[in-house]
């Protein structure tokens, strides 16, 4: 595992004191960090915090492998059926781990619907082989709209293929014991793994959740979660100006009170696109919350963007460099692609083109990096680096983890419940209420009330 994180463009020394954090500032907050850290330990030993312990579930390694050979012979399709959490890790494992054109070449060819568009379901559907496919249905509340409308709309073509023997092509993973998931298992013998109770939905990407796709693409994920546990040690370092979680928290937080309330993730690597989506659930979902511990109302959280380096120099970089100081722009930063071929000048009439000629692809990404890396810093925008050496299984499990470690972080240093989703759970009982759902029918009236008034104002 090799990652590192230069933040030493958030230090007023080079941008500035407006924009950018006194070190002292950092250190005084060590006191707050090693509270912060006691309280996450504390977490972990009474067992309320489970995402910790995720890389050191061996047994369930084997058991997963195991699953996932058994699927490769059996299946040539394979579909995850889960949204939020239950989708975006899995995503974000794929596309940084596999070939962009995976499907073309590799079996089973997987598929991640995580939404319930009609037209893209259908044309999923046209797609695959029903008969082979397997379908993982993942939700830990077993219950959310999105993921039991998608399984219903699937089970009719499931029935129509297979009858009665439709529980051989599925496969849940949800709560040990809660939801509708477990009963439909129970009922129709349908095989389950598990995500520990202790694990939030957008913290469960090393469970079953991502373990089982990763394992069934090919993806080593005995080395995924070696990558998670050698970054845990650093995360759990008392010694909080060394450890990448609370430095990385730390900073957002002051730079918060500083109204940089947007946290664009940049990575200079397609590969690490859904990364970077996947980040945007657990930085919003986590921190963004109305009330801290004590039930003060705060309205806190930081608006995570996604931007692709260096697609989007061509497209947000200007903003980024000139319009409104209220971000703080994190750069990841691969040292060694895997493709390194020289580029060579074809048209040597034109000169223009010789300083390309001698440098490779991936040379000139980290050059226009550190370029934008520059561009921001000399107009006091902060910035920082997560550098990791290549994207590999290792690599791809410790930034996972270190981002897992620094939402913890950030939660316990702005004194809010980072695991909790109130906000969500309002939408999804509007959803209920709409969908007329058992139960809901005051709620659906209150919607309706409102909605007759929003008329007023709609040309
Ligand atoms: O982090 C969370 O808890 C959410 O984003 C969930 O993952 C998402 O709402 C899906 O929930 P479930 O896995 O219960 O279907």
């Amino acid at each position: 595992m090799n990652v590192k994180l230069d933040y030493s463009n958030l230090i007023s020394t080079n941008i500035g004191s407006e924009h950018g954090i006194e070190f002292d500032e950092i250190k005084k907050m060590a006191e707050s960090g090693l509270i912060a850290a006691n309280a996450l330990e504390k977490k972990i030993e009474d067992e309320t915090l489970g995402f910790y312990q995720l890389p050191f579930n061996n047994e369930l390694v084997e058991e997963i492998e195991a699953y996932a050979s058994s699927v490769k012979e059996r299946f040539t399709h394979y579909v995850h059926v889960g949204i939020g959490g239950s989708a975006l890790g899995p995503i974000a494992l794929h596309s940084s781990l596999r070939s962009s054109y995976y499907n073309s070449e590799d079996s089973p060819k997987m598929y991640f619907p995580d939404n319930v568009d009609p037209d893209w379901l259908a044309e999923l559907i046209d797609e695959i082989d029903v008969k082979k496919t397997l379908f993982h249905v993942v939700s830990k509340s077993g219950g959310t709209a999105e993921t039991a409308a998608t399984m219903l709309y699937i089970m009719k073509f499931l029935k129509e293929k297979l009858g009665e023997n439709f529980y051989k092509n599925l496969l849940f993973t949800t709560d040990p014991t809660k939801g509708l998931l477990n009963q439909i298992a129970q009922e129709n013998a349908i095989k389950c793994f598990r995500i520990p109770p202790n694990v939030g939905g957008r913290f469960s990407v090393l469970t079953p959740v991502g373990l089982i796709p990763a394992a069934i693409a090919g993806i080593d994920i005995k080395k995924l979660l070696a990558g998670a546990a050698a970054m845990s040690q650093l995360c759990r370092e008392k010694d909080v100006l060394k450890n990448p979680a609370f430095i990385f928290a730390a900073t957002h937080t002051i730079l918060m009170k500083k109204n940089k309330n947007i946290s664009v993730m940049m990575p200079y690597s397609n590969k690490l696109k859904d990364i970077a989506d996947w980040y945007g659930q657990i930085w919003a979902e986590s921190l963004g919350k109305r009330y801290d511990n004590q039930k003060n109302v705060i309205e806190v959280g930081q608006t995570p963007v996604k931007a692709l380096g260096a697609t989007d120099q061509h497209s947000q970089v200007q903003l980024y460099v000139e319009g409104p100081n209220d971000k703080v722009i994190t750069f990841i930063e691969v040292e060694n692609f895997k493709h390194n071929d020289v580029l060579v000048n074809h048209f040597p009439y034109i000169k223009d083109f010789d300083y390309l000629a001698g440098s490779t692809l991936g040379g000139l990404l980290n050059s226009e990096k550190q370029a934008t890396e520059i561009a921001l810093t000399n107009n006091k925008r902060p910035n920082l680096t997560i550098k990791i050496s290549e994207v590999s299984e290792e690599n791809i499990g410790a930034l996972i983890f270190f981002f897992q470690a620094a939402t913890a972080f950030a939660g316990e240093l702005l004194n809010i419940n980072a695991f909790d989703q109130p906000g969500v759970e309002e939408g999804k009982i509007a959803t209920y209420a709409l969908m007329g759902r058992n139960g809901y029918a005051k709620k659906k009236k209150e919607i309706e009330e409102a909605s007759a008034r929003k008329k007023l104002f709609v040309v």
